[in-house]
């Protein structure tokens, strides 16, 4: 990893011949930042002499055709389908071409840089040069700045920068530019960080069965609501895998009782499957909910609705002091291919491992370390406004490999409606505040490579056979409503363009107008789906709580789908992969319950309603598990 390579004998033969024609290529804007992030603040111009450690993210070969590939084996129709790739396969066909690597090194150094100063990482897929403030300025056309956050910590930017022309389509990225830093953050839930104490619910009385799922819910609600009675058979081939960022940890104690009161006692005294990245482990030193309620909500209902026969594996990630540890760090560790420079896809959005903090991890990053299971829970996230197109871009390409791979990756939805994570919304210089009129999709959920589950819950009074609505809590302390709507990065991908077209159509904005959101129908809508995210019970720190939110519904659905799993493995065939063209096939829509009530408010709307057919609150709808598994058992 952090060997570098000697690039000055490779590239000696062709300095000549592009001297020549490059010395006449014009300047063009790569990147532009509309807005300093929320929370920093410009502090001065940087010092002109400053060394600057300036990497240049190289753009993959092949990506262009990424999608094509994808669906290729996506599609039931293509001859392909479900022929799922090698991780060399993914690694060779997307690795930066001898070209690319060519055109941004000999451009380095026309332009002064030494050859023995620059460096290009293992993977070749980032070239690395230490130059002074003044030089990088003149290099690439920016205005380095120091700003500095509201918590003190600076970090060196500009707000925009050019490449030549005949550069440009060869890099992704130059850091540091235009990007800030974006811890993730679990998914606020409305029995969550974001709440009062006093608003917690604590539960006296738990009740299996399907009696009070309109209160409560159970494992037993579960499988009624989605016609989930299924014993898995041939657990050695299959995983299913829920990813957690540490210090969100979880408590044996507290996975014991739960798995006592609901009767399960194969579970109890069993933790999941757990997979270490970056030094990620289960830490002890504060088992608060703050640090407990997203992974018990996860584990406990994940694991109880695949059952002791399937070994859920959690891969825990990150150690507990670095805040940077980010998605992409997790991605390093699935896929080799997409290490990059030091183990973090960005060093300045990403954490750099080693970790050489007090209680850091200083190990080695994690690169190609872990397994891919074939599906893949997540209920962290950010907002897209947090992160640059560029990066959001690079990482969605990466869930698309993933899905090469076979595997099924689902992101919760978000939990703030159509605001974004703390009922942020967006200005219309793209700043974001509580009191912005635009939507504020999430990220990686806006994704179209990544199935996106939004949230339902049963009426009051209601039971498991009446049709649901959209998941929706106000309290004292807080609202929760399914995160969706319409992404300001991502184009509209094929398999949504009618359901979103026929949504468009009809939906009539309720005291917003089409400014708040991207209505034109060629942007990417999310949720794919919806499962209920209304009071889970819980166990946490000795007693039972109730759980709102997407991050309920996220491992549900994934659940389910390793389910399908189970049954396609059972008769010979492949997993599922990535479900999305699948989904929204005229047939597999019929597997799914229509959600058409609800609807989900925020940046001082009422947000979109709910309608037949897809919406941007619950997709398409809840799964039904048995239609779903006969319609893939057809498959081949
Ligand atoms: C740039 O400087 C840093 C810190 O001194 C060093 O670790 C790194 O190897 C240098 N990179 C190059 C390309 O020389
Ligand atoms: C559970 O018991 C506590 C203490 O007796 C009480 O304050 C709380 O209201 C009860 N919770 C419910 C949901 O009844
Ligand atoms: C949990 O189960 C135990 C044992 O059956 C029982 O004593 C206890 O009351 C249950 N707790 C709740 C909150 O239902
Ligand atoms: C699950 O894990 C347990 C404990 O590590 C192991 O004994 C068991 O064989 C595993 N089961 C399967 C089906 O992999
Ligand atoms: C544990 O974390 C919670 C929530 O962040 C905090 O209120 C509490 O003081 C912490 N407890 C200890 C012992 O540090
Ligand atoms: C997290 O990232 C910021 C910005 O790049 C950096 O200043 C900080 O040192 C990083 N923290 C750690 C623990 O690496
Ligand atoms: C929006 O809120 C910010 C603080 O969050 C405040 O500074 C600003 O004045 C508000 N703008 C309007 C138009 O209310
Ligand atoms: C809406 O999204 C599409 C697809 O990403 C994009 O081309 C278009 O510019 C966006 N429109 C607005 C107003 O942002
Ligand atoms: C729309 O705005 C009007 C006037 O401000 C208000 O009376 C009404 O309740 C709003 N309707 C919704 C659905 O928010
Ligand atoms: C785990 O939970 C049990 C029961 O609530 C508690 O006694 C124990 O202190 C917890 N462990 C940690 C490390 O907090």
């Amino acid at each position: 990893m952090l060997a570098f390579l000697s690039l000055s004998l490779f590239c000696l033969s062709f300095a000549l011949s592009i001297q020549a024609s490059s010395k006449l290529s014009p300047l063009i804007l790569h990147e532009r930042r509309s807005h300093i992030p929320s929370r920093w603040l410009l502090a001065r111009k940087h010092d002109a002499s400053a060394v600057l450690r300036l990497r240049f993210g190289l753009k993959q070969s092949n990506i262009h055709k990424l999608e094509d590939y994808l669906y290729d084996i996506s599609d039931p129709t293509s001859s392909n389908f479900g022929k799922h790739w090698t991780p060399a396969e993914v690694a060779k066909t997307f690795a930066p071409s001898v070209e690319t690597v060519r055109v941004v090194y000999e451009w380095l150094t026309e332009n002064g840089i030494p050859s023995e100063s620059l460096k290009i990482s293992a993977s070749k897929s980032w070239i690395e040069v230490n130059t002074t403030v003044e030089e990088a300025e003149k290099l690439i056309h920016s205005d380095y700045h120091v700003y500095r956050h509201e918590f003190g910590q600076e970090q060196v930017a500009c707000n925009e920068y050019y490449l030549p022309e005949h550069v440009a389509p060869h890099v992704d990225i130059v850091t540091p530019s235009v990007h800030f830093d974006a811890a993730i953050r679990p998914k606020p839930m409305t029995r969550d960080t974001a709440l009062m104490k006093s608003d917690i619910t604590v539960v006296n009385t738990t009740y299996p069965g399907v009696g009070h799922c309109d209160t409560q819910i159970s494992l037993d609600c579960l499988r009624a609501l989605y016609n989930f009675h299924y014993s898995p058979s041939k657990s050695s081939l299959n995983s299913f895998a829920i990813v957690e960022y540490t210090p969100q940890t979880f408590n044996q104690s507290d996975m014991d009782l739960f798995f006592t009161n609901y009767s399960i006692p194969e579970l109890v005294g069993r933790p999941p499957f757990q997979v270490s990245i970056d030094g990620g482990y289960q830490q002890t030193f504060n088992q608060s909910f703050d640090y407990v309620g997203e992974p018990h909500l996860d584990l406990q209902y994940g694991m109880g609705l695949v059952t002791s026969k399937l070994n859920v594996t959690l891969y825990q990630v990150g150690d507990a002091v670095n805040p940077n540890t980010s998605f992409n760090n997790f991605l390093d560790a699935l896929d080799g291919s997409y290490c990059t420079y030091e183990g973090g896809d960005d060093p300045t959005t990403d954490a750099i491992y080693p970790d050489r903090q007090t209680g850091g991890y200083d190990g080695p990053p994690a690169c190609g370390t872990a397994k891919p299971a074939a599906v893949i829970s997540t209920s962290y996230g950010y907002n897209e406004a947090d992160l640059t197109s560029f990066y959001a871009t690079r990482q969605c390409n990466e869930y698309a490999k993933l899905g090469l791979m076979g595997v099924t990756v689902l992101y919760s939805s978000g939990d703030s409606g159509v605001a974004g994570n703390g009922q942020q919304c967006l200005n219309d210089d793209g700043t974001q505040s509580a009191n912005g009129t635009r939507f504020n999709p999430s990220f990686p959920a806006s994704c179209p490579f990544v199935t996106s589950v939004g949230a339902t819950q049963i009426v009051a009074g209601n039971s498991v056979s009446d049709p649901e609505v959209a998941a929706s809590r106000v309290t004292a302390g807080g609202v929760f409503y399914s995160g969706g709507g319409f992404s300001n990065v991502f184009g509209i991908p094929d398999y949504q363009k009618d359901v979103v077209a026929t949504y468009l159509e009809n939906f009539e904005t309720i005291n917003f107008t089409s400014a708040a959101y991207n209505s034109s129908g060629n942007s990417r809508g999310f949720p794919d789906v919806a499962v209920n995210g209304a009071a889970y019970v819980v166990a946490a720190d000795g007693e039972f709580i109730l759980e709102w939110g997407t991050s309920a519904s996220s491992p549900t659905m994934g659940s389910i789908l390793a389910m399908i799993n189970d049954a396609r493995i059972a008769v010979g065939k492949g997993t599922i992969g990535f479900i999305n063209p699948m989904i929204y096939s005229a047939s597999f829509r019929t597997a799914f319950n229509d959600v058409t009530s609800g609807s989900n408010p925020g940046c001082g709307t009422e947000g979109f309603t709910c309608s037949s057919g897809w919406d941007p609150i619950t997709g398409l709808g809840t799964p039904n598990f048995e239609k779903l598994k006969e319609l893939w058992l057809a498959l081949p």
